[in-house]
């Protein structure tokens, strides 16, 4: 199967896992990327079971309206119910380097408040140890020198990501050559940094489940 197919059947994997777990009001929490857009397209073919979705980007919810799928500010629901989205690396724990669309943020405050977070990846994603995907961190843009040197401290590699305002009107820099071994000591520490809004590490909530495109299939991944 090509990369693309995964995606597919990954996406399709996870309508069939929250399909018979739908109540007539509950709210799905949407991501960002290539295999999220995979997913709002399969969630389009059971649009009329959809009572409201929240998306973590732009791009989504604009994918989502020309789907005829309803969007909703987040302030404006009570609860979220699944979220769904891709990731650039997991480890087994299921916690996960995520930011290569630089929606992390907004990625982030989805899954706090998410009942159940259902990470969708193709089988390249699945890491022993998170950093060989440069760490994504999304930046206040005044204090982007700042970050940087402080991010060296830490002894990785910053390089600001050129070209790219987030949608909360913020830089992005991605740390290069960093090694995680302690993904949620790291999380913690980078978002300790004056000017850091957050880091793509998604290890203090990490995934519930991973559902993972392989040559043999889609695995169904817990935390170990
Ligand atoms: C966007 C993300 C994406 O989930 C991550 O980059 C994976 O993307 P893709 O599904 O295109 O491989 O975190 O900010």
């Amino acid at each position: 199967m090509t990369q693309d197919e995964l995606k597919q059947a990954v996406a399709d994997a996870a309508l069939a896992y929250i399909q018979p777990k739908l109540e007539n009001d509950s709210v799905i929490g949407i991501g960002t990327g290539s295999t999220a857009n995979c997913f709002i397209d399969s969630l389009a073919g059971i649009k009329g079971q959809i009572y409201a979705t929240v998306a973590s980007s732009e791009a989504s919810a604009d994918r989502l309206r020309n789907h005829g799928i309803p969007v909703y500010d987040l302030n404006s629901v009570d609860q979220v119910d699944f979220y769904i989205d891709g990731a650039d690396e997991s480890n087994a724990a299921l916690q996960l380097i995520k930011g290569g669309g630089a929606a992390l943020t907004r990625e982030k405050i989805v899954t706090a408040v998410a009942r159940e977070f259902i990470c969708i990846a193709d089988e390249s994603k699945l890491v022993h140890t998170l950093g060989a995907f440069p760490l994504p961190i999304e930046v206040i843009p005044m204090a982007r020198g700042h970050v940087a040197r402080e991010l060296v401290k830490l002894g990785g590699d910053p390089v600001y990501r050129e070209g790219v305002i987030t949608d909360n009107g913020n830089i992005i820099l991605d740390m290069y050559n960093f090694s995680i071994e302690q993904p949620l000591a790291m999380e913690q520490k980078i978002n300790g940094i004056t000017g850091v809004v957050t880091n793509g590490l998604f290890a203090i909530k990490p995934a519930d489940v991973l559902l993972l495109g392989t040559s043999e299939g889609v695995k169904t991944l817990l935390a170990t």
